[in-house]
């Protein structure tokens, strides 16, 4: 085991630049060479390794690599490691200045010490300061046993930054190994969570404590894997397969965002013509108007080619968030995927939307919204879950949010979606829709009994007679024509034309300006004993 400094001999401690190189030499050795073999042999890089993969080659600038602990209770004085288990510093990502954090699982399990808060508080300081992201690289045991309260103190110093920071710059977390214990915090405060898959776990107990509390036995992986946060909880919104593609794709979100909420989005050159036309987008809908069709095949062929990034992919399915470009310029996505329970609205699509809409406000992205749903989900379950509450929380977000905002009704907008998802009561800037729209307060088969019931109950033949009800509603109401008729919908569009269409807003709306009521902030739709991710945005 490596004691201290005074172990890396035949330097003098009388010339200061080999005091220099001794400290140098020593700081860069994290836990050693064994540690850092396991750490190795588990798939994971080390925390240096991950920050020469994350950061332009040469940019890092390290602080604070010779901060330790000064605890000497538990044999602690003699587990004393240059840097303190955290890796701090500042960089750049495609020439764009970032903060970042890496945790050293090789140092004392990268426990969460008292310097280890002060070290990352030092860079969530500074980049808030500058107006820059910050990127936290999780692999730790939790709260350093040894440091007591301080530890836990320590983890409140760093939520306490996670929240003053959050709607100001963007907070990315990484999970490349354990994050147990109140350590879950942060990420969840921040405004992304990445999980690798088979090396990361997001825990509030280990199982072992859920054994002996409610005595299931579950490994860590079913408690918090990549699988469960990505697709049960809702808690992550990427996996990826090695720490490799992680680093990647923080550097692929950052693409699409500002540095912070006073600065605009990067544009990106792009060589996918704006007036480019899609014949295959006209009969994307299929002629039936009920079967099945891939939204994200429509989005793929409208937007700049492979520019779409789904993010929460795997966590309520029946709705889509993600980033894309336009003519290189950054946009949010909110769509309701019709191919997975029909594009329903339900308690976790609501969670699911309404956050990525605030997050689109935040950074002032314009939102585009294609609908195709029809209405939220009934059912006892729902609303004993509290659906009314959820599905308000999009009429919350789209309501309160600034940025741009663009909706096209491709097929179903019945109801409460058509009214909460992008309507021009919630603000939408241009509501478009295509041919296939079907605008209406409720389904045919719905209004049928209740419109015409006592017709129904009165024909000789029932059946006959509410299927006449029913072809005729539908032909009167299924279009997008009614709500055309009264403004509601400012254009019916060929399909085909949509990107350009959009392109044409989008350009229209880049310098959008909203007057907005000052207050202190609103109360968004939520409910005390039921977990949520905190949702942040910010009045511009
Ligand atoms: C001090 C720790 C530590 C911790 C690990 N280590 N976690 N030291 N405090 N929290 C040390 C180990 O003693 C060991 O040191 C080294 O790190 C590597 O740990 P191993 O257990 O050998 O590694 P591994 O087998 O890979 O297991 C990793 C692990 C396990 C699953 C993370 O260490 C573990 O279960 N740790 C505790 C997780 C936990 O319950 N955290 C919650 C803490 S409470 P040596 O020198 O022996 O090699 C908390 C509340 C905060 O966080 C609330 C704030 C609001």
């Amino acid at each position: 085991m490596m004691t201290g400094m005074e172990e890396t001999d035949g330097l003098s401690q009388d010339n200061p630049m080999d005091e220099f190189t001794k400290a140098r030499l020593f700081s860069r050795q994290g836990g050693g060479e064994k540690r850092i073999k396991d750490q190795h042999k588990k798939g994971k890089l080390t925390a240096r390794e991950r920050i020469a993969t994350l950061l332009d080659e040469g940019s890092f600038q390290e602080l604070g690599s010779l901060a330790t602990h000064q605890v000497t209770d538990f044999g602690m004085a003699e587990k004393r490691f240059p840097g303190d288990g955290v890796v701090t510093g500042i960089g750049r990502i495609d020439g764009r200045r970032v903060a970042v954090y890496a945790q050293d699982f090789t140092v004392l399990g990268g426990s969460f010490s008292q310097v280890q808060a002060q070290k990352i508080n030092r860079v969530q300081d500074l980049a808030l300061e500058s107006g820059i992201p910050v990127i936290g690289l999780n692999d730790s045991g939790g709260a350093r046993v040894q440091e007591g309260v301080r530890s836990l103190a320590a983890y409140g110093e760093v939520f306490a930054r996670n929240v003053k920071a959050s709607g100001v710059i963007p907070q990315i977390s990484v999970i490349m190994g354990p994050c147990a214990g109140g350590a879950v915090y942060s990420p969840a405060l921040t405004d992304f969570t990445i999980m690798v898959d088979g090396t990361s776990a997001m825990l509030l107990t280990g199982p072992g404590v859920v054994a002996s509390v409610t005595g299931e036995k579950v490994s860590s992986q079913e408690l918090g894997g990549s699988d469960v946060h990505n697709t049960r909880s809702g808690n992550a919104h990427f996996r990826t397969r090695s720490d490799t593609e992680a680093l990647a794709l923080v550097q692929r979100i950052l693409g699409y965002l500002p540095s912070n909420t006073q600065e605009d989005a990067p544009v990106l050159p792009s060589d996918d013509p704006i007036d480019r036309s899609d014949d295959e987008l006209n009969v994307a809908v299929p002629s039936d108007g009920q079967s099945a069709y891939s939204m994200r095949k429509v989005l793929e062929t409208i937007f700049d080619r492979d520019s779409l990034l789904e993010v929460h992919r795997e966590f309520a399915p029946n709705a889509i968030v993600a980033f894309a470009r336009l003519g290189g310029r950054s946009v949010g996505i909110v769509a309701n995927e019709p191919s997975f329970m029909f594009g329903v609205l339900d308690i976790n699509s609501s969670d699911k939307i309404s956050r990525f809409v605030r997050l689109c406000d935040t950074f002032s992205l314009p939102v585009v919204t294609f609908v195709d749903c029809p209405g939220y989900l009934p059912g006892v379950d729902q609303e004993y879950n509290g659906v009314i509450r959820h599905g308000a929380k999009i009429i919350y977000a789209y309501c309160e949010c600034s940025a741009p905002k663009i909706s096209v009704v491709t097929r179903k907008a019945i109801g409460g979606s058509y009214v909460a998802l992008g309507s021009r009561q919630m603000g939408a800037d241009v509501t478009l829709a295509w041919p296939t729209a079907q605008i209406a307060v409720m389904g045919p088969e719905g209004a049928a009994p209740l419109v015409n019931g006592r017709q129904i109950r009165e024909a000789a033949d029932q059946d006959a007679e509410r299927q006449r009800f029913i072809e005729e509603y539908r032909k009167r109401f299924f279009n997008p024509y009614r709500a055309a008729d009264i403004g509601q919908i400012d254009e019916v569009i060929e399909p085909r034309e949509t990107r350009f269409q959009l392109a044409q807003a989008l350009d229209l709306l880049r310098t959008k300006v909203v007057s907005v009521v000052p207050k202190k902030h609103g109360l968004f739709p939520v409910r005390g004993d039921q977990s949520w991710r905190i949702s942040h945005g910010a009045w511009r």
